[in-house]
């Protein structure tokens, strides 16, 4: 049997300098207490891991009792920010730097004066990071371009983009907006390795029998690479760890493609590997 394993799949660059630099506190920061702001990635099985070095996982800062704080890859919101800053306790930023920007941008035309269109999932974690940047200006979420077309006309709109959206949505939403705006300004804040794995999602899944897309069930990137997959081959299974494969999926296949969410572990990717291997014998 034949095994396809995309090239790009499991972490992307901001899931593995967050990652590096939680284990790095945690030798650094011995004895102390460290904890994390929401789960650092969204992978149950590293953030086991974390647990096991330390790393406790808290829902607020008021939970918070000192020591140190690990702000997670997505992001979290401004207020958030300044609470920790001002309880002064010691911060390892793990905010991926493609998020950081779209924050950053979210704040600056807010500062001057721009209505912010924001194009993402409202409930995201990260979407409300970006939003509360915007300070008290003046905000619109949009999940696409039905929504957009809800947003009242503005002189100057400005937008920015959850970094998982695709092009062809910012792009319908930013059609909208030149309808309701003398002036449109926008900022390309999408990050390439979602689009890069899904691609590559697809081609596999269009040549194989069988296909494992691996990731947290939590996790938005990995359910979506999950749906694309079964659209071109509807023997696709969303698994999170190797022991949920069953021998029975194996019975006449000859390829299977494997594919994994930006936050899944390169030892999660290696165990289902080998385990697809010794299945498909
Ligand atoms: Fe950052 Fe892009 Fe990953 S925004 S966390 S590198 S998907």
């Amino acid at each position: 049997m034949k095994i396809i394993l995309g090239e790009s799949a499991g972490f992307c660059f901001g899931v593995k300098r967050a990652t590096h630099m939680a284990f790095a506190a945690t030798e650094e920061h011995q004895g102390e207490r460290i904890c994390s702001l929401g789960p650092i990635i969204h992978s149950p099985q590293l953030v086991k891991r974390l647990e096991e070095q330390g790393v406790e996982v808290v829902r607020q800062v008021a939970d918070i009792s000192g020591g140190v704080v690990i702000i997670r890859s997505h992001g979290v919101t401004a207020e958030e920010m300044e609470e920790i800053y001002a309880r002064r306790l010691a911060v390892v930023d793990a905010t991926c730097p493609f998020v950081k920007k779209a924050q950053e941008y979210a704040g600056m035309l807010s500062e001057q004066g721009y209505t912010l269109v924001l194009v993402g999932e409202r409930e995201h974690p990260e979407v409300r990071g970006i939003v509360s940047y915007a300070r008290n200006g003046e905000v619109y979420v949009v999940s696409g371009r039905r929504e957009a077309e809800e947003v009242p006309a503005r002189k100057r709109i400005g937008v920015v983009a959850q970094t998982t959206q695709s092009y062809a949505n910012l792009r319908e939403v930013i059609d909208v907006c030149l309808g309701k705006s003398q002036e449109l300004r926008v900022y390309n804040t999408i990050c390439d390795a979602t689009s890069v794995r899904q691609n590559e999602a697809r081609a596999i899944a269009g040549q194989v029998d069988l296909m494992l897309v691996i990731g947290g069930f939590n996790s938005a990137n990995t359910t979506r690479l999950a749906q694309i997959c079964r659209d071109l081959q509807p023997n696709t299974h969303h698994i999170e760890t190797a022991n949920e494969i069953e021998p029975a999926w194996f019975a006449g296949v000859t390829s299977v493609g494997i594919t994994a969410g930006a936050s899944t572990p390169q030892w999660i990717i290696d165990e289902v590997v080998e385990k697809a291997s010794v299945a498909g014998k």
